[in-house]
């Protein structure tokens, strides 16, 4: 099985919720997005959506790297459909940049459309049953 990282970008939090599901459904830890990418076989990726991008720290992440031979599965939170509409460009820049993008083509990961402010436990339950399904728990 592959080694599994998962790093989030969220300026508010409410990414890092869903990601800490989604760590916590691997059995792994949340990795910190500052930091040299780690060595995992399957990166999960998740940040909020700002001004339909992802955070500073999300897109240093991919211009910065190199995703020959990892495998990715994308996450997001937002207040719109743009979460997906960020994902796809996400997934397209990865790509390019040699990753493998696992899970639907539409949308490209998991989009959380943020009601009333935060995640609430039926998104966080999502979140864990898509990670389960992409890691082939
Ligand atoms: C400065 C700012 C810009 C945002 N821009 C968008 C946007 O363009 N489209 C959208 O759907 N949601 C937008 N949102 C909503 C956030 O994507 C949503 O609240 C998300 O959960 C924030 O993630 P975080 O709590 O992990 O920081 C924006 C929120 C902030 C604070």
């Amino acid at each position: 099985m592959d080694t599994i990282a998962v790093l989030a970008d969220s300026t508010k939090g409410n990414t890092l919720r869903v990601a800490a599901a989604i760590a916590d459904e691997l059995g792994v830890t949340i990795g910190d997005i500052r930091k040299p990418l780690p060595d995992a076989g399957l990166l999960f990726l998740g940040s909020g959506t700002y001004e339909k991008r992802p955070g500073f720290w999300m897109k240093h992440l991919i211009a910065d790297n190199n995703f020959t031979g990892r495998k990715v599965a994308l996450f997001a939170t937002s207040g719109t459909v743009d979460g997906e509409t960020m994902l796809a460009g996400m997934a397209e820049t990865l790509e390019k940049k040699g990753a493998k993008v696992l899970g639907k083509k539409d949308p490209r990961g998991l989009d959380i459309i943020v009601h009333y402010r935060h995640p609430h436990p039926e998104d966080l339950e999502r979140a864990r049953k898509w990670a389960r399904e992409i890691a082939g728990k």
